[in-house]
């Protein structure tokens, strides 16, 4: 079949007020570059005539400003799943502006499929290359680019020469129920599916060519404390890998997003006593390249490459040497609970806050105010082998503590969070009653400046088998929202 190649503003064309548009990539990482922001455009001249123009947008997980932030301003957005970084469209959705839904991305391609978020449109994949009988290479990211072409009517190409990812996909869409069997990843570097998403090339409306890098990722410089909560996670690895708990070959790691989590892997690069891993998770920035060729990474499963320009150009350069190593696989894949709890997976996410009892808010300042999304860190924590949570003891120069008595949000209850890492220390929550979780959580987690505060919590408690003071338990929060600091609480009130 030939293809149509037609310009971006053509492609723009076939989305329509009220359309479900579905998106490849994952991140800022193999996203479409320039289609979405002439639909902005259309969108900016319907609202200037007078005429509504919105559409629903679904991805793999976040975008970056050129789509999900292009789209906010131009007011062209009315619905976002799953997943979001950019704060364009974190604030327009803090405005209730938009409606977003946060979902664990190992349901987002599962949930289109099953109906549940409405009707896909049109599909827009950036790819390497289309072949004349339909087989798409994708770029950097493998999202939910084979449900999206599946259930969409038009589908657009992105044919992105700046990438040469040829070879490093696996595409496997699980049948849904009552039809699913075991998707067969036994270890992290098994292939299970094919190396392209297959489209019916009829409803292939056109291919727009570009040549663009993904968009950036910028990462604060670690510092002391983040520095020392990675060391931290390392020790503790390797404690448990001494005492027999993890086996002496390891088990495949799962790292999360943010600042945190690359110093987590900072660690790893400088610790000896845990032998070369297998990496099984949604995101593998540039540490994980790095650990590679190190040998300290054996292979690397991923939804997508959030690497920098510099790096995506190395492992370009050495895709003789990566190609062996490196898996890029669909969300549904990456995050899913069946390979998760088969592989055993030590998973490390970021908390904003957690509470006495270990429920963790990933996801909400406040309770109130959206951060970017649970994201896949419900996937990974509920089904892993140890499901560990990082985060620094205070925000905001010390007047916010990260340890509470009870989260304004919870995202993973207690019943999944194992172990609670702060840079003073770790609370090993395996096996532990609640009160003995409290007690490590201030004695191990909590910063010094808020132990006492947090025993004296305690003391106000209403005996249970969880002890709260349901009047008290968030007035920490209360007091930080009126006197812009959590360390003025007082308890005598609620007394
Ligand atoms: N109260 C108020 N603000 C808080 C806070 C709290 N308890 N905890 C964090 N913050 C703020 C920080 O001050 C910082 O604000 P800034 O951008 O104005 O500086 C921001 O949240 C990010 O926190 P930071 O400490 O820099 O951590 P991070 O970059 O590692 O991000 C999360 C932490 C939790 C926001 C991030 O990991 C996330 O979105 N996680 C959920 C999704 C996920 O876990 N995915 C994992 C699978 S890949």
């Amino acid at each position: 079949m030939d293809y149509r190649i037609i310009t971006a503003a053509e492609a723009a064309s076939y989305i329509n007020n009220g359309d479900g548009v579905g998106i490849s990539g994952f991140t800022l990482s193999g996203t479409p570059k320039t289609v979405l922001p002439e639909v902005a455009k259309r969108a900016e001249e319907a609202h200037a005539a007078g005429k509504p123009f919105k559409i629903n947008l679904y991805s793999g997980a976040s975008t970056g400003d050129a789509i999900d932030g292009v789209l906010t301003k131009a007011g062209a957005i009315g619905y976002r799943a799953p997943f979001i970084s950019n704060p364009t469209v974190r604030n327009s959705i803090n405005a209730k502006e938009i409606a977003y839904n946060d979902l664990h991305l190992s349901l987002m391609a599962q949930d289109l499929r099953y109906g549940y978020l409405g009707k896909v449109d049109v599909a827009i994949l950036e790819a390497i290359d289309i072949t004349p009988d339909g087989k798409v290479y994708l770029t950097t990211a493998g999202g939910i680019g084979q449900t999206v072409v599946n259930l969409a009517s038009k589908i657009i190409i992105e044919r992105n020469s700046f990438h040469h990812t040829m070879g490093l996909h696996d595409v496997y869409e699980p049948a849904d129920p009552p039809c699913r069997k075991e998707i067969p990843i036994y270890k992290a570097s098994d292939r299970v599916g094919k190396p392209y998403v297959q489209v019916d090339p009829k409803k292939v409306v056109g291919i727009v060519e570009v040549c663009l890098p993904n968009e950036q990722v910028i990462f604060k410089e670690l510092d002391p404390v983040t520095r020392k909560i990675g060391e931290n996670v390392v020790n503790f690895i390797a404690g448990d890998i001494k005492r027999g708990i993890i086996p002496a070959a390891g088990l495949p790691i799962q790292s999360g997003i943010g600042n945190v989590a690359n110093a987590v892997l900072k660690g790893l690069e400088e610790c000896n006593d845990i032998p070369a891993l297998d990496l099984y998770s949604e995101v593998l920035q540039d540490s994980v390249i790095k650990l590679m060729e190190l040998g300290r990474v054996k292979a690397g499963s991923t939804c997508s490459l959030s690497l920098s320009q510099e790096c995506l150009q190395h492992v370009y350069d050495n895709l003789d040497f990566f190609r062996d190593r490196l898996i890029l696989r669909p969300s549904e894949i990456s995050n899913h609970p069946e390979i998760i709890r088969r592989l055993g997976i030590i998973a490390m996410n970021t908390a904003i806050e957690v509470d006495l009892y270990g429920c963790v808010n990933s996801s909400h300042i406040c309770g109130t105010r959206l951060m970017n999304g649970i994201g896949g860190s419900g996937d990974f924590a509920r089904n892993a082998f140890i499901s560990i949570f990082t985060c620094p003891s205070t925000q905001k120069g010390g007047m916010i503590s990260s340890i509470v008595p009870m989260v304004t949000h919870a995202d993973h209850t207690e019943h999944d969070v194992r172990v609670v890492v702060t840079e003073w220390g770790v609370a090993d929550l395996r096996g532990k009653s609640p009160d003995e979780r409290a007690r490590l959580l201030i004695e191990k987690c909590a910063h010094p400046d808020y132990r006492n505060l947090l025993w004296d919590y305690l003391k106000i408690t209403k005996t249970g088998h969880v002890s709260h003071n349901v009047a008290a338990a968030l007035a920490m929060h209360a007091t930080f929202e009126r006197e812009g600091d959590m360390r003025a609480t007082e308890w005598s009130k609620f007394v």
